[in-house]
């Protein structure tokens, strides 16, 4: 039976836009306001869209798990089709799920086991860069990093010098992303305005070096096992037919994008609480001391880094790279309690409920101590979803966390990071969270004997 209980309305601020302009002004804080002052179950109005704010781990466990079937992806997704088209985010039903099926092989754990040599190598020749003392943004570098490790391991290429056209395009999406966000009536992207031209341009770039990427394997086949010979080798169960160039510039499109920047944004906000927590620095330090000693971490290290794997999920509690993930109801249901029209949008937000007292004492306190095992048994499944959860859980999510602890181990064993006094970084939602104006930092050697500072 649907309920008939509705969630309860903040006052809107103007009659046309509804709660969109407190919502485009400070977002985060949005939010966190709207949960705390209203409840697990907010209904608010962003323009013509009915969108209900769900601040509690087991209603969010209701729309992504229990009752996923009930939903689609939500229209933020779908604004820009240019960039992921319909790759494994964005697409619905069974298209998705062949395609998840064909996909999810090249992030078994054996594949992992294969592509962490990579992760540590592509890690010490960006270190060979850096001299001590001299001044770096750590996100820009970090995004490097990451960037070549996805290109080397899924796609076995080299984006050498083309670095900086990715990173220049990700900033066109994301901008353009904003604004069509905040947007009560976006531009149609056939309309040549300024912003849709750079947009254009960007997948444009974006698009050459893909397709670089499958004219290279396709000219000169080679035996690899990573995700673009797996993509191109892959055929349709029912009609034998392999995909077209489209679909397999979609789905590399989507996992060369989704695989490199929520990683490198998780780890430059993890460098960035590193360097204003010194006592935390110290005891990862010791970690790596006692585990390492020195040499170069491998995948067998993984399980042993326990400390590492602990202070990445509290740097992604606080800073989630994804800060909110979002769907629309396919039918009227009962969420909560609550009754959900169809065509609602639902935002789930990573920020709000990571930040919430009831599930983490002393929320704002950056404390990877809190992860003991008891903790991580006894607190709500849904309380903690950096990547989301239910058929639609991340699928790089082993990939990234193994990504993150052999990048934190590999530099930190050599290298700290000192922000300059006075520097102020914040948090600025986008289509993830990124550090504003960047993580600026001096690159410190670390003492080898003493491993200290
Ligand atoms: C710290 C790093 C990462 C974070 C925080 C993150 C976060 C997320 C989240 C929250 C979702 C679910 C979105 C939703 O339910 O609407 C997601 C999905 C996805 N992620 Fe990640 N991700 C990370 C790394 C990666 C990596 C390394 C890859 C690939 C190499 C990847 C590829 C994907 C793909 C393809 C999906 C869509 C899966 C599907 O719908 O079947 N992500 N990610």
């Amino acid at each position: 039976m649907v309920s008939t209980l509705t969630p309860p309305m903040p006052p809107r601020v103007s009659w046309l836009g509804g709660h969109l302009d407190s919502f485009r002004a400070a977002r985060l804080s949005f939010f966190v306001e709207m949960a705390r002052s209203y409840g697990d179950m907010v209904r608010l109005r962003f323009g013509h869209r009915r969108v209900y704010l769900v601040s509690h781990p087991d209603f969010i466990e209701e729309v992504l798990v229990t009752k996923n079937h009930n939903f689609i992806k939500h229209f933020a997704l779908r604004l820009n089709p240019l960039v992921l088209g319909n790759g494994l985010l964005t697409s619905e039903g069974d298209f998705w799920l062949r395609q998840r099926r064909l996909v999810q092989p090249a992030f078994n754990r054996s594949r992992l086991a294969v592509y962490a040599p990579a992760m540590t190598a592509a890690t010490k020749r960006l270190m060979a860069e850096w001299r001590p003392d001299q001044q770096r943004d750590i996100q820009v570098e970090m995004m490097r990093l990451t960037l070549q490790i996805a290109a080397a391991t899924l796609f076995g290429a080299d984006v050498g010098s083309e670095a900086q056209v990715v990173h220049d395009a990700l900033q066109v999406l994301q901008d353009n992303f904003l604004v069509r966000f905040n947007s009560l009536w976006p531009t149609p992207l056939w309309i040549p305005t300024p912003g849709n031209r750079r947009l254009v341009q960007a997948v444009r770039r974006l698009d050459e070096i893909i397709y670089r990427f499958i004219h290279e394997r396709r000219t000169h086949p080679v035996a690899k096992h990573d995700l673009l010979s797996i993509l191109l080798h892959a055929r349709d169960e029912d009609d034998g037919n392999r995909m077209n160039d489209r679909q397999l510039r979609d789905e590399a499109m989507t996992l060369f994008l989704a695989g490199h920047e929520t990683t490198a944004l998780a780890l430059a906000w993890t460098w960035y609480l590193l360097a204003q927590h010194p006592l935390i620095e110290r005891r990862l330090v010791d970690e790596w001391h006692q585990v390492l000693g020195g040499r170069t971490p491998t995948f067998d290290d993984w399980p042993r880094l326990t400390y590492t794997e602990k202070v990445i999920l509290e740097s992604m509690r606080l800073y989630p790279p994804a800060y909110v993930v979002g769907r629309e109801a396919l039918t009227d249901c009962t969420i909560g309690g609550f009754h959900v029209p169809r065509k609602t949008t639902l935002l789930m937000s990573q920020w709000a409920v990571q930040r919430d007292p009831r599930f983490f004492p002393d929320p704002e306190a950056f404390r990877p101590e809190r992860w003991t095992d008891e903790f991580q048994k006894t607190m709500p499944k849904f309380a903690y979803f950096p990547f989301g959860g239910g058929p639609r859980l991340c699928v790089g999510n082993w990939f990234a966390m193994l990504e993150m602890v052999l990048i934190l181990a590999t530099i930190g064993q050599r290298f700290r990071f000192c922000m300059p006094a006075g520097a102020q970084v914040t948090p600025h939602p986008t289509f993830t969270l990124r550090p504003k104006p960047g993580v600026p930092a001096v690159i410190v050697a670390r003492d080898a004997r003493a491993g200290s500072h």
